[in-house]
């Protein structure tokens, strides 16, 4: 679906707080860095909707902001209705994908979702680890990963190189 010229893209992870705000945050950065803000709508959710209405977690804001990315979201639980307003629907790991596929409304719509990971064109991984229960390094993992795939994901969208 695309409408006023944009590109609807929405991350989902489980809760809202830390992976997906970061992947907004950073997408929204790089999108700027190239000009590129009329071209697209951004947003995230979760799976789980217990943390909805929070910033993400302090831990995530902190170690975002060192790498001059501003994570100002609110956390909604995904809804099924997003299907219909998202062109792609970016998931952060395997559990992500598989809740998003048993939610989707038609073949269609099982097309939009696809996974972070796979846009990775400098790190290996196959998806991006859940830093909740990790330490400091989780979070610098997670960020190293999502600056990776934001910018292959705008390469093989045609934005960039
Ligand atoms: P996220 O991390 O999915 O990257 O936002 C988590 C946040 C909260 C919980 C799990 C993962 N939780 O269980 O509350």
């Amino acid at each position: 679906m695309e409408d006023n010229g944009t590109y609807k893209i929405l991350f989902v992870c489980l809760g809202n707080i830390c992976r997906s705000p970061a992947a907004e945050g950073i997408m929204r950065h790089i999108v700027r860095k190239y000009n590129l803000e009329h071209c697209f709508h951004l947003d995230s959710a979760g799976t789980y909707g217990g943390h909805a209405g929070e910033l993400p977690d302090r831990r995530m804001r902190s170690a975002a902001a060192a790498r001059g990315y501003l994570l100002e979201h609110r956390a909604q639980r995904f809804k099924e209705s997003m299907f219909a307003q998202f062109d792609l629907i970016v998931a952060m790991d395997d559990s992500n994908y598989y809740d998003l596929q048993s939610m989707a409304p038609s073949l269609d719509d099982e097309k939009k979702i696809v996974r972070m990971a796979d846009y990775c064109r400098h790190y290996t991984a196959t998806h991006v680890p859940d830093p909740y229960y990790e330490g400091a390094e989780g979070f610098q993992l997670v960020l190293n990963l999502l600056e990776d795939a934001c910018e292959g994901l705008l390469a093989e969208l045609g934005y960039v190189k």
